[in-house]
C-alpha cells in the first residue's frame, strides 16, 4: 500500500497523474491529506474537477504558524500511517505538508518515495527550500524531472535511488490543457482571448511585505496602462488577506488595471494560461506550464528552482518594480518566437514512476 501525502493545490494537481496511473493499474493507494489547504477553492475542486477519489484520511489542520502548522500534522500523521501501514510514504514537492510527511515517516522506517525530487533555489529565505533539502536527505527514491536536479542531488551526496522522470505537470497538461470550459467563460470576465495578462501571486516575498506589495501593484497598474492590456488575477487566499489589510482591494478591484476573481480551477486556469497575452507569477508550477503551453512568462522573482525555463527561452525574472522595466520585458518575452523545448517531459512521467515503486514492491 502506497500512501500519498499531500495537503495544498499543486500537490493534488502534480499527484493526479500519479493516482490515475495507480487506479488503471489496480494499485492500493492511500490519499492521506493534512488540509494545510482547505477553501474549496484551494482543495475540493480539484479532487472534483480532476476526479480523484476522496482522501482515506484529512487531519484538517489549517492555517497556523509553521511550527504550529507541521507539528499539528506530525501529529496526525503518525496514527494516520499507523492504520493505514504503508510500505512506503510519497511526498510531492516541498512544502510543509512534504517536510511533516518525510518526518514522521522517517522516525517510523517507512521508505519516502519524494516526486519534484532535488528543485533547489539556494533561497533559504524561502520557507520551502528547508523543506526540500530536509526531504531530499531522508527520502529513498528521488523522482528529478530533469537531470540538473540529477546533479543538484549529487553535490549534496545523494546517488542511490534517484531517477529523472519528468514532472507530472506535463501529464497533468497533456490530460486536462484541451478540456471544454462553459460557453461565455471569456467574456464572464469581460476579457478577449489574446488580449488579457494572467498574473498569479502569493509568495510571501512578493505579498508578505506591505510596502513591496503596495509597489508591485502599481507597477503592474502603470504596465497595464502603457501596454493597453488588463491583468485577470485569480487571488490567493493569501494574498487576498494581504491587499485587505493594506487596504487596496477596493481600489484595485474597481481600477481598470485589475479583474480580482477567487482563486479558479485547473481546466479553466490552463484555458487562461493558453490564451493570454503573456502570464506573470510567482507560482512554481505555473512556470512549468507557460513552458509547455507556450506561452510567454515573466517570474515575479529574483531566483527560480525552475532555470530549465529560462534556459529554454520562455521564461524571464523580474523582481524589480519599476513599470518601463516592466513593459519592455514583456516586450521582450512577446517578441520571441513560442517554440521553445519543454525540459519536463514526454507526459509519461506517472507511468516511469509507478513502474520504479513496483520494482522496488513499494
Ligand atoms: C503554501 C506552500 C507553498 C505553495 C502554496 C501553494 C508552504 C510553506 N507553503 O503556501 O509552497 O506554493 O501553498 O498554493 O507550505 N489560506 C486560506 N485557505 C486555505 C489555505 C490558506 O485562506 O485553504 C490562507 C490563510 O490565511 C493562510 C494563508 O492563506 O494563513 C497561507 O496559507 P499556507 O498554507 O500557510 O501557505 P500558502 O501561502 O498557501
Ligand atoms: N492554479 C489553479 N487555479 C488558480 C491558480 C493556480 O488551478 O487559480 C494551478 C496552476 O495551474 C498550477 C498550480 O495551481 O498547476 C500552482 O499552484 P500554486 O501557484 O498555488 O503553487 P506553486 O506551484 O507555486 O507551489
Amino acid at each position: 500500500m502506497l500512501a500519498i501525502v499531500l495537503g495544498t493545490r499543486p500537490e493534488i494537481i502534480k499527484c493526479a497523474p500519479i493516482i490515475h496511473e495507480a487506479m488503471a493499474r489496480d494499485l492500493p493507494v492511500s490519499i492521506i491529506h493534512t488540509g494545510q489547504h482547505y477553501t474549496p477553492e484551494l482543495d475540493e475542486i480539484f479532487f472534483r474537477t480532476l476526479r480523484l477519489p476522496e482522501p482515506r484520511m484529512n487531519l484538517h489542520v489549517g492555517s497556523s504558524d509553521p511550527i504550529k502548522q507541521i507539528t499539528t500534522m506530525m501529529q496526525g500523521l503518525q496514527p494516520a500511517f499507523a492504520r493505514v501501514q504503508p510500505s512506503a510514504v510519497l511526498v510531492q514537492g516541498d512544502t510543509n505538508s512534504v517536510l511533516a510527511g518525510a518526518l514522521v515517516a522517517h522516525k517510523m522506517n517507512i521508505p519516502i518515495a519524494h516526486l519534484e525530487a532535488g528543485l533547489r533555489s539556494d533561497d533559504w529565505s524561502m520557507p520551502e527550500e528547508g523543506n526540500r533539502v530536509i526531504t531530499g536527505m531522508l527520502a529513498e527514491l528521488h523522482f528529478c524531472p530533469t537531470d540538473l536536479q540529477r546533479r543538484r542531488l549529487g553535490v549534496e551526496g545523494i546517488v542511490e535511488g534517484v531517477h529523472v522522470v519528468g514532472n507530472t505537470i506535463v501529464d497533468a497538461v497533456q490530460h486536462y490543457a484541451d478540456q471544454p470550459i462553459s460557453p461565455g467563460f471569456f467574456e464572464k470576465f469581460g476579457i478577449e482571448p489574446g488580449r488579457y495578462i494572467l498574473l498569479t501571486m502569493h509568495r510571501p516575498s512578493n505579498v508578505d511585505d506591505p510596502d513591496r506589495l503596495r509597489r508591485l501593484l502599481e507597477c503592474l497598474t502603470r504596465a497595464a496602462e502603457t501596454l493597453g492590456t488588463r491583468f485577470l488575477f485569480p487571488v490567493h487566499p493569501r494574498t487576498e488577506a494581504r491587499i485587505r489589510s493594506v487596504g487596496l482591494w477596493e481600489t484595485y478591484e474597481q481600477g481598470p488595471s485589475f479583474i480580482l476573481t477567487k482563486p479558479l480551477g485547473y481546466i479553466e486556469l490552463l484555458q487562461l494560461q493558453k490564451h493570454a497575452r503573456a502570464v506573470l507569477t510567482d507560482s512554481g508550477g505555473i512556470q512549468e506550464e507557460a513552458n509547455i503551453l507556450h506561452v510567454p512568462c515573466l517570474t515575479l522573482r529574483s531566483n527560480t528552482e525552475r532555470p530549465e525555463t529560462i534556459e529554454a527561452g520562455g521564461n524571464i525574472l523580474f523582481y524589480e518594480t519599476n513599470p518601463a522595466a516592466l513593459v519592455s520585458s514583456i516586450r521582450e518575452l512577446e517578441a520571441r518566437p513560442r517554440t521553445w523545448p519543454c525540459p519536463f517531459g514526454d507526459g509519461k512521467t506517472a507511468k516511469r514512476v509507478l513502474d520504479i515503486l513496483l520494482t522496488k514492491k513499494f
